[in-house]
């Protein structure tokens, strides 16, 4: 026996269903944001996840070399990837570009409920703006796109790394530190976080001030905490017309600031943020973005970018959770021929009915009425068609409902109309 490969899973059609569902619903947000589909490939150079991250990054990836000996990477992510192609093929485009995207990413990570090896992103990047209200809009749009699948609890939390900087500089920490730090800020590992604060001399009364600021969603607190730092001050005022928008002109108001939101990956500066489901547990955030630097990484003319990508399999799993009905898959129609001699005239209806849009299927396995009705209803037909000889001397059919049982006599030609009108 084969299974498939560990953290990796096969889709059933009716598991295929919701995710079809869920891309359609996520394509419609994004295209109602005018953002444009983007789509590059399943596997990149390496040096693409090494340049920012070193090549510690390489032990969390899926690396090889390919026959010509060239160093390669299944994508983990699709930021790196989507930069790399506007800065090979889009600068030229009008600003800003907005560019939304659906892929399999692979990790070399642990496999869990809601972690996987191969898992599916959609997400999205904005390219050629940093204003606040194009931050206010992103932040709107992940928070939309989750509300607009039908999910009902979630949780929009908001940190900022230039002001985590502040607030290290203030501090007097090392880059090294914060190295240590930022992990255990990520994860809020807070005991470990305070213990890591005194072995850079940090005194008991400052690490108490700051664990509290990085949990409190009170501005001025921070404020306060931060003082003079010239560049924290107009970051912070910047936040707040950013919220403001959020709330007056979004109308989303369910938002959280939180410092602790520092995020894992490596690229990003400024406005972080992260959505949670709390129905989930454990691997609960649903979504991760915030404005990052690349562009002149990957040897393009330095242009403001941000984006957030969520995950596929997370929200479907949060939706099963909370109860959601996705739409069933169902068939419009079966026919079932009498007996074989109705054979040909029961594909033909098959086929016209195709024809007109309407899913159809018919029996191909000779099988008698009654256990033709049993595989219609396990295939949740809405409608069985009956084809005998002595209707169809009249060139009629029997169209049954499949809810109520109630059968009628429809003529051959006004098959398809009375279907459509149903
Ligand atoms: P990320 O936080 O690494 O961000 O991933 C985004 C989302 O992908 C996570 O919130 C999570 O829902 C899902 N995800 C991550 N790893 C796994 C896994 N092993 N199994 C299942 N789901 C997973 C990024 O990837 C950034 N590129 C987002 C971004 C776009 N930032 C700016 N632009």
């Amino acid at each position: 026996m084969f299974q498939v490969p560990r953290g990796t899973r096969d889709f059933t059609p009716d598991e295929m269903q919701k995710r079809r569902y869920l891309e359609h619903n996520m394509a419609k947000t994004f295209t109602s944001f005018g953002y444009g589909e983007i789509q590059t490939p399943t596997f990149e150079n390496l040096e693409l996840f090494t340049a920012k991250s070193g090549e510690s990054i390489i032990n969390e990836l899926y690396a090889f070399n390919d026959k010509g000996g060239r160093s390669l990477a299944l994508r983990p992510e699709l930021t790196a990837p989507v930069i790399r192609c506007y800065v090979e093929r889009l600068q030229m485009e009008p600003k800003p570009l907005k560019l939304f995207y659906f892929g399999n990413c692979y990790r070399y990570d642990r496999p869990q409920k809601g972690r996987y090896r191969e898992f599916q992103q959609a997400g999205c990047e904005i390219i050629g703006t940093d204003t606040c209200e194009a931050t206010a809009e992103l932040l709107a749009l992940a928070y939309t796109l989750l509300k607009n699948t039908g999910l009902k609890n979630i949780r929009l939390n908001i940190g900022n790394l230039t002001l985590i900087s502040a607030i290290f500089k203030k501090l007097h920490l090392l880059k090294d530190d914060q190295k240590i730090l930022l992990p255990l800020i990520d994860k809020t590992q807070f005991d470990d976080l305070k213990i890591a604060l005194r072995d850079c001399n940090v005194s008991e009364e400052i690490i108490n001030e700051f664990l509290d600021v990085l949990q409190t969603s009170d501005i001025n607190k921070i404020r306060s905490f931060i003082g003079e730092d010239h560049d924290a001050k107009t970051e912070l005022s910047t936040m707040e017309t950013i919220l403001d928008l959020l709330k007056n002109a979004f109308h989303i108001n369910e938002y959280v600031l939180k410092l602790s939101i520092v995020r894992g990956l490596d690229y990003y500066r400024g406005l972080v943020f992260e959505i949670d489901a709390p129905v989930l547990g454990a691997e609960k955030q649903l979504c991760g973005g915030g404005s990052y630097d690349l562009v002149s990484l990957f040897g393009g003319t330095e242009v403001p970018t941000s984006g957030f990508a969520i995950g596929f399999d997370r929200t479907i799993l949060a939706l099963e959770e909370e109860g959601f009905r996705f739409p069933a898959r169902k068939l419009d129609v079966f026919v079932i021929p009498v007996n074989q001699t109705m054979n040909t005239t029961a594909i033909q209806i098959t086929q016209e009915l195709r024809s007109h849009d309407i899913s159809a299927d018919f029996d191909q396995l000779r099988r008698g009425i009654g256990k033709s009705l049993k595989y219609a209803d396990a295939r949740h037909a809405e409608k069985v068609i009956i084809v005998g000889p002595k209707e169809l001397e009249n060139k009629t059919v029997t169209l049954r409902d499949m809810k109520t049982g109630a059968q009628e006599i429809v003529t051959l030609t006004d098959i398809h109309t009375k279907l459509k009108e149903i």
